[in-house]
């Protein structure tokens, strides 16, 4: 779909899903996440990026494990996590928009569960490669985790441990040899409607990854 359809169809309020393609699962229990290797750290930061093409390639589960391991995973015993949180509260949660279905990431299962049968993909953001990418992940802050933070800080606080779970995949897809970018030119609204959010739970961000085009 391109951005101005998308842009009148969110205007009416008309953004919907497409069918959801393949068989998804209510979950997905993925492989252990490759702790080892990658990149060394500075040759991945030398590679940073951002990437607007991509190819309809899915990605297979071992990877998928390991970016969203690498993007907010549990690295640690105590149920610490790959990117920090203000007073730990972990508050940002990933959600994973596939042909199949969109998916909660579940950090300390590590596994997918799923929110939606339908394919959100083209739901989370007006750029059209979006819809075809193989993943748009989606960052949602829950406030109700964020009680201890005066109100006035919450959103500064949860769009900063965004920002930190975004580097972590801008660096495995760097190491990975993956594209990926992040949005904030989104429709908060439809995507909420879309992952059936409650009113504590705020859209911040969301990010495509794939294989790169050229
Ligand atoms: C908060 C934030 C929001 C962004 N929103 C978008 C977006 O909606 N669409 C897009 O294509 N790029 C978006 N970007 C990516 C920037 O355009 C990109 O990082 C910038 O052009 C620098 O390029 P680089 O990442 O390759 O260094 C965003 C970046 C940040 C930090």
């Amino acid at each position: 779909m391109s951005t101005l359809t998308k842009l009148a169809l969110g205007v009416m309020g008309q953004l919907r899903p497409r069918p959801a393609r393949g068989e998804g699962r209510p979950a997905i229990k993925l492989p252990a996440p490759d702790r080892r290797g990658g990149m060394p750290l500075m040759q991945a930061l030398a590679k940073r990026r951002s990437a607007r093409e991509f190819l309809r390639k899915p990605l297979p589960l071992p990877v998928l494990s390991s970016l969203l391991w690498a993007a907010f995973g549990v690295n640690r015993r105590g149920g610490g996590r790959t990117a920090p949180s203000a007073l730990d509260a972990q508050e940002i949660d990933v959600y994973v928009a596939l042909p199949d279905g969109a998916y909660l990431y579940d950090a300390r299962a590590h596994m997918l569960r799923r929110v939606a049968a339908s394919d959100l993909r083209s739901i989370t953001g007006y750029q059209d490669f979006v819809d075809d990418a193989p993943l748009d992940l989606v960052y949602v802050a829950d406030h109700a985790r964020l009680r201890m933070v005066p109100a006035a800080q919450r959103e500064s606080y949860a769009s900063a441990a965004a920002g930190a779970i975004a580097q972590n995949v801008y660096l495995y897809a760097a190491s990975a040899g993956l594209a990926t970018v992040i949005r904030a030119w989104i429709d908060r609204t439809a995507i909420a409607d879309a992952l059936g959010l409650s009113h504590d739970q705020q859209v911040l961000l969301s990010q495509t990854v794939g294989y790169p085009k050229a």
